[in-house]
């Protein structure tokens, strides 16, 4: 597999060389591959977001490097083309609407990167379509539910066509419909699209379908690994201050009551299917 983003050596300080100077990370080192679904946990404050924002140049390394498809973040002059392969989106949609015309809205990142109009046109087309909002494109965003509205700032991302979508908690502010459709969207853009996407979530059951999953506390990353080989480590995830998948917890409680179920649960189905192969 391919590299496309790579951490090297990472530390980041906030207000660097003033009283008020917070270090943020602290020699992290990451490589995100091509095509991969990479999920972040950590609780709050353990640095997952100053991290997310190296991966588009929206803050740049104190210490060490952050690669974007072999181009150096440091590179100021390179900063369209690191945007053109990384996009973000936010926790509040609210804030990442731009226009009152969900089409418009979704073409603006495209606009601003100076593509041509015809070729937004189909842009904006595809990425509405890919989201599953074709059927709002003349509304205004603003009358949507949250999930959608997340949706919308999602095909705008998509409509300039990145390598890699980075979703800083898009669910915290939504009811669980929404979180459903916004995560439903992401799992489709990696499947189907080969988007490379980096989740960064606190819902353990929005994790559980990642390639990998890095846990970050006090600004370094603690784990990385498959959401089976991480969510067997139950006592430590709980130390690191996050839960255990629902199905997880349940199997982990069957098992100390004698109930032999299977390992590696992590989905609700994977716990019934091996319930229903012990009846
Ligand atoms: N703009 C900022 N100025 C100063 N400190 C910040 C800023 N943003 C975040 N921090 C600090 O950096 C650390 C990591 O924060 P953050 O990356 O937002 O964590 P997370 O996304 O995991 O909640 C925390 O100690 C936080 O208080
Ligand atoms: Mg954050």
């Amino acid at each position: 597999m391919e590299k496309l983003i790579e951490v090297k050596e990472l530390t980041f300080i906030y207000n660097r060389g003033t009283k008020k100077a917070v270090k943020a990370l602290q020699n992290v080192n990451l490589e995100i591959m091509r095509g991969e679904f990479l999920t972040i946990l950590g609780q709050n404050g353990s640095g997952k977001s100053t991290l997310a924002r190296h991966f588009n140049g929206l803050l740049t390394p104190s210490k060490g490097e952050v690669y974007v498809d072999g181009i150096s973040v440091k590179n100021q002059s390179q900063l369209r083309e690191i945007r053109k392969r990384v996009g973000m989106v936010f926790q509040n949609p609210d804030n990442q609407l731009v226009s009152t015309v969900v089409e418009e809205d979704v073409a603006f990142g495209s606009e601003n990167l100076g593509i041509p109009p015809d070729e937004i046109r189909q842009r904006v087309a595809w990425a509405l379509e890919a989201l599953n909002m074709t059927e709002y494109r003349k509304e205004s965003p603003h009358q949507l539910s949250g999930g959608q509205k997340q949706r919308v700032a999602i095909a705008g991302v998509l409509a300039t066509r990145p390598d890699c979508i980075v979703l800083d908690e898009p669910t915290a502010l939504l009811d669980p419909l929404g979180r459903k459709e916004v995560i439903d969207a992401a799992k489709k853009l990696n499947r189907e699209e080969g988007i490379t996407v980096v989740l960064i979530t606190h819902f353990m059951n929005e994790a559980i379908e990642s390639d990998r999953i890095v846990v970050m506390d006090g600004g370094e990353i603690k784990l990385i690994g498959t959401p089976g080989n991480i969510f067997d480590q139950v006592d430590l995830i709980r130390t690191l201050g996050l839960d255990i998948p629902m199905a997880t917890q349940i199997a982990i409680g069957l098992r100390q009551k004698g109930i032999k179920v299977a390992d590696h649960i992590l989905a609700a189905e994977e716990l019934v299917n091996s319930l229903c192969q012990l009846l």
